[in-house]
């Protein structure tokens, strides 16, 4: 898919990734730009540089994520892009709370179901839409001591295979994007430090966004900003048990390191 003259909408387009997305989108000559964000200052900042619609949404309510659809329709006609981008994260494990896996289970992964949901239905009668997913290679790998965030991450990566599997052969295109370190400030609340072991290699949101760009020309799959995930996937399948020893010895480092 090329950008130019498509109608793109962007959840947690107020920041970070999100943000680089619809810059970059503008960039390429996107006709419509909807950022959607929680963060609605973030949000208006963001549409108003690129001459975009600003959308205060939560997206783990999926009332608001069929009111988004809907209204984006309403405004500039059937939607070409949608990118399912916010997200949330907590470096928690067993400890995490009921109500702590609820909220990153609605924002990380159910939002994402409602975004099918309100999209699908329509690219399949016209024959064609694309879903961008941003996952996370946590999604792939299971991130060092991000146990609910791994949970969903995985998740989202079944269902964007699901639902290419499901609707390939519709017209719906499937792309997951699944980044390592991003510097922003979801990567940054970790600190500066050293026992931040996702901060050396980390991308610029920018850099992601090229990658993203090229990624949709090609209508991969899988868009990885950071090669190296690609052979870390490769390693884990290929032998899970040594996979899984050498995590637990990056598990071990990192503790130290926090200790
Ligand atoms: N930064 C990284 O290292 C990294 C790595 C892999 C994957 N990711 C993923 O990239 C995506 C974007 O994250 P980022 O790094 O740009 O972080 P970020 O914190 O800069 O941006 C996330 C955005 O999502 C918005 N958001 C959060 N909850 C929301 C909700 N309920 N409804 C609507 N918007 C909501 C936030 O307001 C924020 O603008 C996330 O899905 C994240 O998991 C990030």
């Amino acid at each position: 898919m090329e950008l130019a003259d498509k109608h793109v909408v962007v959840t947690g387009g107020g920041n970070g990734i999100g943000r680089a997305l619809c810059r970059r989108f503008a960039s390429e000559g996107a006709r419509a730009i909807v950022v959607a964000d929680l963060d609605g200052d973030g949000a208006k900042a963001v549409a108003d540089e690129i001459g975009g619609t600003a959308v205060r949404v939560d997206v783990s309510l999926e009332e608001e994520v069929s009111s988004l659809v809907e209204n984006a329709i309403e405004a500039n006609g059937p939607i070409d892009l949608f990118c399912a981008n916010a997200g949330i994260i907590t470096n928690g494990g067993l400890d995490d709370s009921n109500d702590v896996w609820d909220r990153i289970i609605g924002v990380n992964l159910l939002a994402h179901v409602y975004a099918a949901r309100a999209l699908i239905p329509a690219w399949v009668a016209r024959g064609e839409g694309y879903l961008l997913h941003t996952a996370s290679a946590a999604g792939l790998l299971t991130g060092i001591g991000q146990l609910p965030y791994s949970v969903t991450k995985h998740g989202v990566v079944a269902l964007a295979e699901w639902l290419s599997i499901t609707y390939g052969d519709a017209g719906v295109k499937v792309s997951c994007l699944c980044p390592q370190g991003v510097r922003t400030n979801m990567l940054m609340a970790g600190g500066e430090d050293d026992s931040n072991f996702l901060l050396p290699g980390s991308k610029a949101p920018e850099e992601v966004a090229d990658v993203v760009v090229e990624g949709l020309r090609d209508e991969r799959f899988l868009i990885l900003p950071h090669p190296e995930v690609a052979e870390y996937f490769q390693r884990k399948a290929g032998d899970y048990d040594r996979w899984l020893r050498g995590m637990r010895r990056m598990q071990a480092a990192v503790t130290a390191l926090r200790d």
